[in-house]
């Protein structure tokens, strides 16, 4: 089946000349093309024609943008959306005074999360989740991932992934599942982590990997979370069967987790509020993704992550909401791409590549999605904006209009009247 993408005002292609992820200075040039079409075909970019060929194309099917800004399906890398429960009390707790560690360190925080979550039904997360996932692809995420880490549980990290994997199946956006199993210790497991990490690495990891339940795995390296030996001894077991690894790592503090995600060549290292000056060189490579999750800092109120400083010394990076109830409770994406402008000090183009090519790079689907090039899926998000610096400029408004996954219409919202 042929469609062409007709009438688009501007299409932001995000152009990496088959390079397929942006550093340094690549990231600002974002490949706006004026009078041009987009032919799809079986769900592929086919072709991008100048307005004159595209005239004499035949295609079965025509979607004409009206003037409408068209921009790569954008791609989600880091969000927990599979929770249930609230932390509203924990909330107004840190507005009084408390903080994240101290609430986390006093039985709440993941853990109040873990017992919602045990509580629930597959049903009644499906319930849960799905208007959440919705929301992502209005917005015109194409592309999302979602970590499993608030069962901690044999039987409750495997009922999450088979939640995450019954949307993987049944919606049509790409969902990437993550298992994070090693998110913090469970109250059961506080005083005994020698077992827990045998449940990991014995039987959970193990079981996901043969059921097809994710690909990657993540662990929170972290002062009250896994220590370095322990998300070493899971990335080591995890690698050897087969898993991709990402690592949350240097967000409260500094404890070794940048080094071991380095030496099993994690795709990603995500947070990076604390990380040390004399770190950031070590980022410096494509190999690597540096994921930065500017809501988390707004949303507890800290430091941002060093993105200039990273950006300057030619680290890959992508940008993401981090969506979950504890910690960054906003699952607008467009809104974190208003304070990655305005805390993070990128400007709008290093920005829509960060939530691109590159969150695709950490999601290692670099080839296959995260911008407009030929042979690439045919992803596409429409904003009802002239100029794309509009979307960081309205903040927390969603802009996108048309959402499209593989060449078909997902998600469509009239701006006519
Ligand atoms: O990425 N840092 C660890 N995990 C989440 C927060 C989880 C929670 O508070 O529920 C994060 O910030
Ligand atoms: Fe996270």
């Amino acid at each position: 089946m042929k469609v062409l993408l007709k009438n688009a005002g501007r299409i932001i292609t995000v152009d990496t000349k088959g390079k397929n992820y942006k550093t340094g200075k690549e990231l600002e040039s974002i490949g706006a093309l004026e009078n041009h079409s987009i032919l799809i075909e079986n769900g592929i970019i086919k072709d991008i024609l100048n307005f004159r060929s595209s005239v004499k194309v035949k295609s079965e099917k025509v979607i004409d943008l009206k003037g409408k800004l068209l921009l790569p399906g954008l791609v989600e890398c880091h969000t927990h959306t599979a929770f249930a429960g609230s932390r509203a009390n924990e909330f107004l707790m840190r507005l009084n005074g408390t903080t994240y560690e101290e609430i986390a360190k006093s039985g709440g925080g993941i853990i109040s999360t873990v017992k919602a979550v045990r509580q629930s039904t597959f049903e009644e997360l499906i319930k849960i989740i799905r208007p959440r996932i919705d929301y992502f692809i209005s917005q015109g995420i194409t592309t999302l991932e979602i970590k499993s880490g608030y069962g901690l549980s044999y039987y409750d990290e495997i009922k999450l992934l088979q939640v995450i994997d019954f949307f993987r199946k049944s919606l049509t956006i790409d969902i990437v599942p993550t298992f994070l199993g090693a998110h913090t210790f469970p109250p059961e497991y506080k005083n005994d982590h020698k077992s827990y990490l045998k449940l990991i690495t014995e039987e959970l990891l193990p079981f996901i990997f043969k059921n097809k339940l994710a690909e990657f795995v993540d662990a929170f390296c972290e002062k009250g979370a896994f220590n370095s030996a322990e998300v070493d001894l899971i990335f080591s077991i995890a690698k050897d069967l087969g898993y991709k690894l990402r690592l949350h790592t240097e967000q409260f503090n500094n404890i070794g987790g940048l080094d071991i995600a380095l030496k099993h060549k994690a795709l990603s290292v995500d947070h990076l509020e604390m990380l040390s000056d004399q770190d950031i060189s070590k980022l410096s490579s494509p190999e690597i993704v540096s994921v930065l999750l500017p809501g988390v800092s707004f949303f507890l109120d800290y430091n941002y992550a060093p993105a200039r400083k990273l950006i300057e010394n030619g680290a890959c990076v992508a940008i993401s909401t981090d969506y979950n109830p504890g910690s960054c409770n906003i699952p607008s994406l467009h809104f974190i791409m208003s304070l990655a402008a305005l805390k993070l000090k990128m400007n709008a183009e290093e920005i829509i590549s960060a939530v691109t090519i590159n969150s695709a790079k950490a999601l290692d689907l670099h080839t296959k999605l995260g911008s407009i090039e030929i042979g690439k899926q045919a992803d596409f998000s429409v904003f009802d904006i002239k100029d794309h610096s509009e979307i960081i400029y309205n903040i927390g408004q969603n802009l996108n209009v048309m959402t499209i996954k593989k060449g078909e219409i997902i998600y469509q919202r009239n701006t006519e009247n």
